[in-house]
């Protein structure tokens, strides 16, 4: 178990602040997992558990118990002719994850490819893009009681998946701490490249239909409208797209004849956040040390020494002009600490 005292978190969170934990415990193992939770410090006390911080804001120094999980690992645990159930440990990066089912030619994770953060991430947050979602190939999820340290095994529909959400962020929250999540994975061809520009793209780098090129176009896509936060701090999509109801999407539309959208069912239209805060001006723009990423509105940027509070005073600001521009209340998908 590695236990540090005061430790700088700038490298367990992508906005790139210097701020400080007052502790700092990262596990290797199930067990030794079990034997923290055995001693009710995180009862007690306060505590957070971190994947790979891509979708935190710090506001100051954490006063509590930063937990990260080393468990890691992959592991086939069934197999057939068409399909293959990998169980992958919590701590393990997303992408590696990506990147070895894609070597190993399983389809189904490759669109999924360079989202930042770690495997019991994925399960909590059920990542998505491009068409696809971690609850699309999650089979069951494992973890920890944190008040007991007893197991127990979520299957897919336990989790209550939907949009960025899960059963982990909403009544179960802080409750159980994920070690393991198993994918189904399928061995024969099965793409998804009708959203957005994927198809596009592929047709433009005039290459065969393989789950390696696939992979590499989602990459390059990403990698053209997000930034990298090695060299600027940020946390991906800061708002989620907000889902109306079909009645306030048409009016909209009849205003705003180009808006893009998302079919979700019959009563409710997903509409893209990036659009709005796009259309209200938004993009490029900076407010102090906190900025709107100049090729994807959806992003803000740590320009450089900016302090968590001054993300949010930006973040505010876009809220409210979206919802006079729009009438649409969108709200952040990263979490302030
Ligand atoms: N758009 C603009 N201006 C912009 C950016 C986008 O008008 O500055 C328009 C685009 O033309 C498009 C629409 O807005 O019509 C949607 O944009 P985009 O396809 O870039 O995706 P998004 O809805 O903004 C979502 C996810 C991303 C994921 C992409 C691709 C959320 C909150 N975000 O973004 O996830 O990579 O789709 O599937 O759902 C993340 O969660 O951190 C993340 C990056």
């Amino acid at each position: 178990m590695n236990i540090q005292k005061d430790y700088s978190l700038k490298h367990h969170h992508t906005f790139g602040m210097d701020v400080k934990a007052a502790l700092f415990i990262e596990y290797a193992s199930v067990e030794e997992l079990q034997q923290l939770l055995s001693q009710k410090q995180l009862e007690e006390g306060r505590w957070l558990h971190i994947g790979g911080g891509s979708n935190l804001l710090f506001t100051g120094d954490y006063l509590g118990v930063i937990l990260h999980s080393a468990i890691k690992g992959y592991e086939v645990v069934e197999e057939d002719a068409d399909e293959v159930i990998v169980r992958v440990g919590a701590g393990e990066v997303w992408d590696d994850f990506v990147a070895y089912t894609v070597e190993k030619q399983w389809y189904g994770a490759e669109n999924l490819s360079l989202i930042p953060g770690e495997v019991g991430a994925s399960a909590v947050q059920n990542i998505g893009a491009y068409g696809v979602e971690a609850k699309d190939l999650i089979v069951e999820v494992e973890t920890l009681e944190v008040a007991t340290g007893k197991p127990r095994t979520f299957e897919n529909a336990a989790c209550q998946y939907a949009y960025r959400e899960s059963v982990f962020k909403h009544s179960l929250k802080g409750q159980y701490i994920v070690t393991h999540v198993s994918y189904r994975l399928k061995k024969k061809p099965c793409y998804h490249l009708d959203y957005g520009n994927v198809r596009a793209e592929l047709e433009k780098r005039k290459c065969e239909l393989t789950l390696k090129n696939v992979r590499e176009g989602i990459i390059s896509i990403r990698e053209d409208k997000l930034p990298d936060p090695k060299v600027q701090g940020n946390a991906g999509s800061f708002f989620m797209n907000p889902i109306i109801p079909r009645t306030q999407f048409e009016a909209l539309l009849n205003d705003y004849p180009l808006m893009p959208h998302y079919e979700v069912d019959a009563a409710r239209v997903k509409v893209p956040a990036a659009w709005m805060i796009d259309q209200c001006g938004w993009k490029g723009k900076h407010l102090g040390r906190a900025g709107v990423h100049d090729k994807q509105a959806l992003v803000l940027v740590n320009l450089g020494g900016s302090t968590g509070e001054e993300i949010i005073h930006l973040s505010e600001e876009i809220q409210k002009s979206v919802f006079e521009k729009f009438g649409v209340r969108i709200s952040p998908e990263v979490n302030f600490i």
